[in-house]
């Protein structure tokens, strides 16, 4: 990661520009629906510890009830205490919530392991990917799932810059995050001993072999089917059977 990458997260892009600039691009939003999307495609069980490292603002949860949270035993982690600190103000709305907010380095963690799973959502194009991907799979006993950003391959810069850029925004007009081919991401996890699951696309060819009773009472579901392609997961190289 550049120095400059870092100094823009640490002390140059205020949250609310960067709120901003995720709302009007939708982006947000599509964040909420794709963390609800797997957790309830992939459901793990009440108790279970979550943890999201490079959590940001927690501005999914404008879009998504933070209550969604309530059966988890959840840890957000970041470089800006100023982000976590909003953060912690929407996730304290929902009573009973168990979460806590801890500044942490996800390409040098101190964390332990002991997290079910791990969340990292639009953060390893702004770090040293690779170490990052390293503490994903050191903290994650069970599983992992990211959002990587990908464009078309019209789009040259990680910032779209057609569109104005809002406020401190712009430092990222000097030092672009940079994007990373997803079958990279792959080959670094697999390096780190987890395997990439494209689990709704497993989860509609197990429809389809299931034969056309299954298949009339249970669509795919087209949604969910578009998420599972572009989102992976990864789990243990052994044998692993998605829940349909
Ligand atoms: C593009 S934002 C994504 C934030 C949030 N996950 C979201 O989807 O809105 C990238 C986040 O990674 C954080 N970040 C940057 N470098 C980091 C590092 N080395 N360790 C942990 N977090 C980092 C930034 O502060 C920022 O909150």
């Amino acid at each position: 990661m550049t120095i400059r990458l870092r100094e823009a997260w640490t002390s140059l892009v205020k949250a609310e520009d960067y709120e901003a600039h995720m709302a009007d691009a939708g982006q947000a939003q599509a964040n909420a629906n794709l963390v609800v999307e797997y957790l309830r495609l992939q459901p793990t069980e009440p108790g279970a510890t979550l943890l999201f490292v490079g959590a940001g603002t927690g501005q999914m949860f404008d879009f998504a009830p933070p209550s969604l949270l309530l059966p988890f035993d959840t840890t957000f982690t970041d470089i800006n205490p100023e982000y976590l600190h909003r953060l912690a103000a929407r996730l304290g709305l929902v009573e009973g919530l168990r979460h806590r907010e801890l500044l942490d380095d996800v390409e040098d963690s101190r964390l332990r392991r002991g997290f079910k799973l791990v969340l990292g959502v639009l953060v390893l194009e702004h770090v040293d990917w690779r170490r990052a991907v390293a503490t994903m799979c050191r903290l994650a006993e069970e599983r992992a799932f990211v959002v990587i950003q990908e464009n078309p391959p019209t789009l040259a810069t990680a910032i779209t810059l057609n569109r104005p850029i809002i406020g401190t925004m712009n430092v990222f007009r000097d030092c672009s995050p940079v994007l990373i081919p997803r079958s990279e991401v792959e080959a670094e996890f697999r390096r780190e001993g987890l395997s990439p699951r494209y689990f709704a696309e497993t989860r509609c060819r197990r429809q389809e072999n299931a034969g056309p009773r299954l298949r009339e009472k249970d669509p795919p579901d087209l949604t969910s089917s578009d998420f599972g392609r572009n989102c992976p997961h990864f789990v243990p190289k052994a044998p692993f059977l998605p829940q349909a």
